[in-house]
């Protein structure tokens, strides 16, 4: 067999090929952002056309660092944002329209409607784990439907394909026009509202009261198991493409969140807390999803309840892209440390309203507290500490769902690499937070589902074996101080309520 795993991560702000060795560790990566489009407010695309390019591209510069080439790898696992709406014309190939990203808050009018239909915004949850809300992709593809022209006829002819961009990048890699498959797995699946929470099938009822024809959907499959090869011609001829994870599923499966109990959380352009509740879906009664956490090949499905926070990493570089506050990411660390604290600023990133545990899609940003000794020091540091405080929020309500209190809680994804924000992580929470080794644990599950199906690695005692921690950071902020902060907080949270008509 050959001696690599190429892991595609095509994620929210950039597309990542990474090449694992059997010890799990990086050999090589190539990375490339997209555009972010922002038509209006509160609208966010991407060109999945240009997607597919950079992933093209991000695999091609991943081999050649390493002197590889496609008969190394002996399989392929896809992980990707979540929720973001591709849909597509099977005989060109060609998007109808831009994906409709996660953040975007477009369909609340949707999402409302169909609330007003009886149950209100729980209408589905029962049945999909989730609340009616913007995030999920099912309005989504009403709306793309709805307004796109000819868009409904197409889809009603069966011409239309709908996937995350899991499918669609597993879709060209098979072979697109030319016979590609068309295919998901049960946890992006789970994030579409349209997919039976117990059954792990379609519910049809959902979809014919969102009017989206059934033929548009992907063929639901586990999260470990070969779907189709490298189409002939292509970057990967006839290597495997053999394990599909939602990015925060895949991340938990690399952080080896095998046990009952156990979570991780992930820092990218949002947040997300996964919580391992075993082999029976947790409705959650403190605004926590449920969610499939992975499923390996014909073994029974693993459930999480998750803690999704939109906003997070997308501050910083808000912060850098259009305040100009900062040139550079990293740099927000050196401007946060210039002050002892955050000067009595609160900053409530709710640019998609508010996610867990709130749900409130009225819910817009602010920055509370202000006085004239607030500087850009304090800014800086209000915007790290919304990740942590986001973050406590949502560790309180596990906590609640569970009746179990998390003793330490592992962590991944880029803004774990700023030692403040961690420390300060540790604080808030009042427990350990512990940073593995290999930081990319996203594109590491995703590598792992596939060669598990493959049988490259046997199964999760090698993930369990394969990860090491690199640093624990233990709280020391005494207990008066930190109830009053995450007092504080809660209060600028109120502010950001009933800003949308
Ligand atoms: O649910 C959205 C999530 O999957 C996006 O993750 O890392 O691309 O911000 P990320």
């Amino acid at each position: 067999m050959a001696d690599y795993i190429l892991a595609i991560d095509q994620g929210t702000t950039s597309t990542r090929a990474i090449v694992f060795d059997h010890s799990g560790s990086i050999v090589s990566s190539g990375q490339k952002e997209h555009e972010q489009i922002f038509p209006r407010a509160g609208w966010v695309e991407h060109d999945p056309e240009e997607i597919w390019v950079n992933t093209r591209e991000v695999v091609g510069l991943a081999l050649t660092r390493a002197n590889l080439t496609h008969n190394d790898i002996a399989a392929v696992g896809i992980t990707n944002q979540r929720e973001t709406a591709v849909v597509w014309d099977r005989k060109t190939g060609k998007p109808v329209y831009n994906a409709i990203v996660w953040q975007d808050t477009r369909t609340q009018k949707i999402a409302d409607d169909l609330a007003a239909l009886g149950g209100g915004n729980d209408r589905y949850k029962e049945r999909v784990g989730l609340p009616l809300a913007t995030y999920f992709s099912g309005p989504k593809i009403r709306w793309i439907l709805d307004n796109v022209e000819g868009a409904r006829e197409a889809a009603e002819r069966g011409d239309l394909a709908f996937g995350n961009t899991d499918s669609w990048v597993v879709w060209n890699m098979t072979g697109g026009v030319d016979g590609g498959v068309h295919v998901t797995d049960v946890t992006n699946a789970s994030r579409t509202m349209l997919m039976n929470i117990d059954s792990l099938t379609w519910n049809e009822e959902i979809a014919g009261e969102m009017g989206i024809p059934m033929s548009m959907l992907p063929e639901i499959r586990s999260s470990s198991e070969v779907y189709g090869k490298g189409r002939p011609g292509g970057m990967v001829p006839g290597v495997p493409i053999a394990g599909i994870l939602g990015d925060q599923q895949a991340a938990t499966f690399g952080q080896a969140c095998f046990e009952v109990g156990t979570a991780k959380n992930t820092y990218g352009t949002g947040n997300f807390m996964l919580l391992n509740t075993g082999t029976e879906p947790v409705h959650s009664k403190n605004g926590l999803l449920t969610t499939v956490c992975y499923k390996i090949g014909d073994a029974p499905q693993v459930y999480a309840l998750e803690g999704a926070i939109a906003v997070t990493g997308s501050l910083v570089q808000w912060l850098r892209d259009n305040l100009g506050l900062i040139k550079d990411a990293p740099e927000i660390e050196k401007l946060a440390a210039t002050v002892e604290d955050n000067g009595g600023a609160y900053f409530v990133p709710a640019f998609s309203g508010l996610f867990a545990p709130y749900w409130r899609g009225d819910a817009r940003g602010v920055l509370a507290g202000l006085t004239r000794y607030v500087n850009k020091g304090h800014i800086a540091r209000a915007a790290l500490e919304a990740t942590a405080f986001q973050t406590r929020e949502v560790l309180d309500a596990m906590n609640a769902d569970s009746g179990v209190d998390l003793t330490e809680l592992k962590v991944d994804g880029g803004m774990v690499q700023n030692e403040l924000l961690m420390q300060f992580q540790a604080d808030i929470l009042g427990v350990p937070v512990v940073r593995p080794k290999v930081a990319e644990t996203t594109a590491l599950g995703a590598a792992y589902a596939a060669g598990i199906a493959v049988g490259f690695w046997q199964g999760e005692q090698d993930v369990i074996d394969n990860w090491a921690e690199d640093k624990r950071w233990t709280p020391d902020m005494d207990e008066e101080h930190r109830a009053r902060t995450y007092r504080n907080w809660k209060k600028a949270v109120t502010k950001t309520f009933d800003w949308v008509d």
